[in-house]
């Protein structure tokens, strides 16, 4: 099948800072890929590269089959939704729908119909006359999305989109964005820091740091098998425990040894080679709060810090100076203080080798 987008060995620099290294991604058509990635990775550089805003060093850009690299961006055939947007002040939601459409010159009815279609697709069907000024911060932003998706191209590019809304606003809009591709089917590339976002909303993730991809995956896989250190640092709240040691191999099967505990490795399916140095990492759902009644290796310590957070809680313990987070369902009645021994779910933990990858 052909690409929807496919981005091929692409490099971009400013100067001699080099922000894309050498990066390859084929997305599929109706494909939602998330670019995610902390500040300044390199995200909206190549969103927008990929929209015909940023110049390439190297490499090429194929939407749809054809090489765009050197396109003006509205020959491209994508709609973009910017990290910053900014509305027309003085032009009325309809107006502010249809400007792209009128200066490209196409016909009154076309552009009513989409409109109209834009407008009930985003619930603005009531609002078409009011002014932003008039409009709340979701409201606006769905506006600004709108923009975007009445040029009814097959690819769409959003950075960000919801970053400047509060936490409810964004829930509800995630749900939205999430129900607009299910209904619309385009291509979506969405660039976000927000992991809850790329979690629930794409086929596939790509971390990235310093203008490189640590994995390409599905959420399930980046959050169940992170590629290295620092993807599985990156996924999941609170973030996944890590505890340093080493991985040794007698006759038997291998043991993960560190500050007195010897974690049998047995059950762990190990893909890459696993002796020496190593970080063990488990999140805080992976273990279990009485370890010896499920039969798993148990990590001792004192409880520190209980948080509930209405159907869970998360309960942090001490362990040999550390402080690792075990998450529970239901109410919690554990102090600080008291004595826990939980168990380590060991097929489901994740071991890094002394480079940081997946072992
Ligand atoms: N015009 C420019 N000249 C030089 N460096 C730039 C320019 N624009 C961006 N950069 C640098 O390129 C890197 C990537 O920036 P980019 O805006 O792509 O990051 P981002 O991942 O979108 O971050 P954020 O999450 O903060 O939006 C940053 O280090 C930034 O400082
Ligand atoms: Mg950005």
């Amino acid at each position: 099948m052909q690409s929807a987008v496919s981005i091929k060995d692409l490099k971009i620099a400013y100067g001699d800072h080099s922000v894309i290294e050498k990066m390859s991604i084929d997305i599929a058509p109706r494909e939602f890929l998330v670019l995610l990635g902390p500040s300044g990775c390199g995200k909206s550089t190549l969103l927008n590269a990929i929209a015909g805003l940023q110049d390439i060093t190297a490499g090429e850009i194929w939407i749809s089959g054809k090489n765009v690299s050197w396109e003006e961006p509205k020959d491209r055939g994508i709609g973009m939704v910017f990290q910053s947007y900014a509305l027309y002040p003085r032009m009325s939601v309809r107006k502010n729908l249809s400007f792209g459409l009128r200066v490209a010159g196409l016909p009154k009815t076309e552009i009513e119909a989409r409109v109209a279609r834009t407008a009930a697709l985003l619930h603005l069907d009531k609002l078409l006359d009011r002014r932003p000024a008039e409009l709340s911060g979701g409201q606006r932003q769905r506006v600004a999305i709108g923009r975007a998706l009445v040029r009814e191209v097959d690819v769409f590019l959003f950075d960000e989109p919801l970053s400047n809304l509060d936490a409810k606003l964004r829930n509800e809009l995630r749900v939205e964005i999430k129900k607009l591709h299910q209904n619309l089917g385009n291509t979506m590339i969405y660039v976000t820091h927000d992991q809850v976002e790329a979690l629930t909303l794409a086929d596939r993730i790509a971390i990235m740091r310093d203008g490189v991809i640590q994995q390409l995956a599905s959420p399930a896989e980046i959050y169940h098998r992170p590629a290295n250190l620092f993807v599985a640092g990156f996924i999941g709240a609170p973030a996944m425990n890590f505890i340093e040691g080493r991985i040794e191999r007698g006759n038997g099967s291998p043991v993960f040894l560190s500050n007195g505990l010897a974690v049998d490795l047995s059950g762990y399916s190990f893909q890459a080679a696993s002796d020496g140095p190593a970080t063990l990492g488990f999140r805080p759902d992976h273990l279990v709060l009485d370890g010896a009644a499920s039969r798993l290796p148990t990590i001792p310590g004192h409880v520190s810090v209980v948080e509930p957070m209405g159907s869970e809680a998360v309960l942090w313990f001490d362990w040999a100076g550390q402080s690792l987070s075990l998450r529970l369902m239901g109410e919690v009645t554990l102090q600080p203080g008291d004595t826990v021994a939980p168990g380590v779910d060991i097929a489901k933990a994740s071991l890094f080798g002394a480079d940081g990858s997946r072992l």
